[in-house]
């Protein structure tokens, strides 16, 4: 059992890690590390997949003044329109909208592809797992560093998310007409 044994003292120290202060070694002198990238990533999907929407740990994550940005997004709830939704943004302008559309949001299964990090920036590929149309996506976490006594070292500002919207559309049962061909010469 000494392999359980390693992983439990691995999974202890990361929790360590994880509690220490942002500019401690768990934050990687101050910036995002692949554990806290990760970590990132993992919650803000718990936040944005309509399953299970957790207030404490939006207030823990998400920056008061953030700014959500996606074209797609808006797209999807102006059902393939302009508005109401502006389509250049904000879609949703700070916490308290996130909050509130986060948590209203129906279930939209979703899992990581890659996840690449910079000192403050995170970036994700993501699949959502609907049919008959899997639906491809890019997020990009724009992060600083949190106020002390927070429970994760970092929290996010700005969101900007675009997604196959064609295909999101047509899995919640929109109609979409192609265009004719273009004209042969
Ligand atoms: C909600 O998030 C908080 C903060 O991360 C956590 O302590 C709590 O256990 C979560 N609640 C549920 C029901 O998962
Ligand atoms: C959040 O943004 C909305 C839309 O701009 C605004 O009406 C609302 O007052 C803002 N709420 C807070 C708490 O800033």
């Amino acid at each position: 059992m000494r392999f359980l044994c390693a992983i439990a003292v691995v999974s202890a120290f990361q929790s360590y890690v994880s509690a220490l202060p942002i500019f401690g070694f768990g934050a990687g002198n101050g910036c995002l590390t692949k554990h806290t990238a990760y970590e990132l990533v993992k919650n803000f999907i718990q936040l944005t997949n309509g399953d299970g929407f957790n207030e404490t740990l939006a207030n823990a994550l998400i920056a008061e003044d953030v700014v959500d940005t996606s074209g797609s997004v808006a797209s999807i709830i102006n059902g393939g329109g302009v508005g109401p939704v502006p389509l250049l943004g904000p879609t949703l302008a700070n916490r308290t909208q996130f909050i509130s559309s986060n948590a209203a949001q129906a279930r939209t299964p979703y899992k990581p592809l890659n996840i690449y990090w910079t000192c403050d920036v995170v970036t994700f590929r993501f699949e959502i797992t609907f049919e008959p149309q899997p639906v491809l996506g890019i997020t990009i976490l724009e992060t600083t560093p949190a106020p002390e006594g927070n429970e994760f070292p970092f929290i996010i500002t700005q969101v900007y998310a675009e997604l196959n919207a064609a295909a999101f559309l047509i899995d919640i049962g929109a109609k979409v007409t192609p265009p004719p061909p273009p004209p042969t010469k």
